[in-house]
């Protein structure tokens, strides 16, 4: 059967400054199949398809929609006419309701005379909520209560609001628990049995190669190769995508396990509405505790509390045996922290990757209270962006121009860096490539070795169970279970608790 091309660029090249990072690009992608792409940190894929999208412009090339030139003027323009892209980072406006953002500038739509119906706007956003399976969350709510996924989920609904034939997932999923993602692969089978068009980009392989039709690889700009799935092999997709192949252990490769008595940050009974309930938990001395959950079971919260971002109801937050009092506290213990939401809460995007890696370090390089020493500081930031493989011209670029993963690794940098001695990760690897996270796991690993302790967030449960010593699986603000490390260990024993 003949396949009918629906994206097409053609030729396309983009330059920020001396960057180049798009080269002579062609994708084509046909009706009724999800195609994905896949490249290291930097290679090109949200600058591609944010531009299909409407979001910024090529400096050379074509681009063509269903055989038709495809010249969209803004993102708008493009959902208008039926191409949509959830993007990597947070697209929703904070300060709005979510019913607000669904419409986001289309209220004229709702509009009668000078007022604005906002019952009518309201009810039409809850059906958009409920028909792509997000119904727990409130139209009318402020959109800055939401967590990081609920928030996504709300960007997902404006999108598939306009019912588009093209839809762009910019690495979302890795940010999502189970749920989340159920709802995005169901919308995008239900567009490709429909007969509509889908673009999936993830650095989670298994989840690529399980979920697309054909998969293209981008290196430096440029495409290298495109499988189809009748090709797909892991070796032979992560040996194209970073161009050579992947040695050595991804995770730990022990089941040891074994830590310090000594216990170095702890909660006790710690209360906070339906996140925390009275929770206590120990970190030790030389220990990865890994916790998992569903995104709503109170883990996020709980890394906050420890970090003395967010004060619990009551019971405490103690780390070396005294309470924390805020986050200065926290820092001045050797704690360091890297927060889910991290374009909000980690980085400051508009200041340089110098800026936001030597402000957690000063303390290694400062001379006294008011002077540090800037040969120092170059090269603690240089050893740092070296070790992370940081993609960028210089350390002296702004964060907001690195791609997603590389913003990634900046809020990483900044604490492993310091000399921390207490961690807490929250989804630290989240839209970071396979060969840098293997960098990730080495350093986690060569962290405990020398005595550092480490809290592990994540909604990837693998990395929970490749990493950890000890693994706790909260529900519903509450521990549900305690797993010792052990090569038994599976997903499904860890699933059963979690809901
Ligand atoms: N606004 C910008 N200003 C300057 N450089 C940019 C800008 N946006 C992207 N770049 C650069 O373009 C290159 C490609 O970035 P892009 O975001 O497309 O990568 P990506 O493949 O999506 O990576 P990731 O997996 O980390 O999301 C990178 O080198 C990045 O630093
Ligand atoms: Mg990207």
């Amino acid at each position: 059967m003949e396949r009918k091309a629906v994206v097409e660029i053609r030729d396309m090249t983009k330059n920020f400054g001396i960057t180049r990072a798009l080269d002579r690009v062609d994708i084509t992608v046909y009706a009724g199949e999800i195609c994905g792409l896949i490249g290291e940190n930097g290679s090109g894929k949200s600058t591609a398809t944010s531009i299909y999208a409407g979001m910024q412009s090529c400096d050379n090339g074509q681009m063509f929609f269903k055989g038709e030139r495809w010249q969209p003027s803004s993102m708008m323009d493009a959902l208008e006419h039926g191409v949509g892209m959830i993007v990597q980072e947070n697209g929703t406006v904070p300060g709005i309701t979510v019913a607000e953002n669904i419409f986001l500038g289309e209220s004229a739509r709702f509009r009668k005379g000078p007022l604005i119906r906002r019952t009518e706007m309201i009810r039409k956003a809850n059906e958009i909520l409920k028909s792509i399976g997000a119904d727990h969350i409130e139209a009318s709510a402020v959109t800055a209560s939401l967590d990081f996924q609920d928030r996504k989920l709300v960007e997902i609904a404006r999108v598939m609001g306009k019912k588009p034939e093209v839809l762009v997932v910019d690495e979302t999923t890795t940010a999502l628990s189970q749920k989340g993602r159920d709802i995005i692969y169901d919308i995008m089978d239900k567009m490709k049995t429909d007969g509509k068009t889908v673009i999936f980009i993830s650095h989670d392989l298994d989840e690529i190669m399980e979920v697309c039709d054909r998969l293209t690889v981008l290196r430096d700009g440029k495409i290298i190769r495109t499988f189809e799935k009748d090709e797909f092999d892991e070796e032979a997709v992560k040996t194209s995508m970073i161009g050579r192949e992947l040695k050595g252990d991804y995770y730990r490769s022990d089941y040891d396990g074994s830590y310090g008595q000594e216990v170095v940050a702890e909660l006790r009974q710690a209360n906070l509405g339906d996140q925390l309930k009275n929770l206590s938990l120990q970190l030790h001395k030389g220990e990865i505790l890994g916790i998992g959950g569903l995104s709503h079971c109170g883990m996020h919260t709980l890394g906050k509390v420890l970090f003395g971002a967010v004060k619990p109801e009551s019971g405490e937050a103690l780390v070396h045996g005294k309470p924390v009092r805020d986050e200065a506290y926290a820092m001045k213990e050797k704690v360091g922290y890297v927060a889910k939401d991290r374009d909000v809460e980690s980085l400051c995007l508009d200041a340089s990757i110098r800026d936001n890696i030597s402000v957690a370090g000063l303390d290694q390089f400062a001379v006294s209270r008011f002077l540090i020493l800037p040969s120092k500081e170059k090269a603690y930031v240089k050893q740092q962006v070296d070790d992370l493989s940081i993609k960028c011209r210089s350390a002296e670029q702004y964060v907001s121009a690195l791609s997603g993963g590389n913003k990634q690794k900046v809020a990483f940098g900044k604490w492993t860096g310091r000399g921390s001695e207490i961690l807490i990760l929250d989804c630290p690897t989240r839209g970071v490539d396979i060969g840098v996270k293997q960098a990730m796991y080495q350093l986690m690993y060569r962290m405990k070795k020398e005595g550092k302790s480490i809290l592990l967030i994540s909604e990837e449960m693998a990395e929970l169970i490749g990493m950890s010593d000890r693994l706790i699986v909260m529900k519903d603000g509450e521990i549900k279970k305690e797993f010792r490390r052990e090569e038994k260990l599976s997903e499904s024993d860890m699933i059963r608790y979690m809901i």
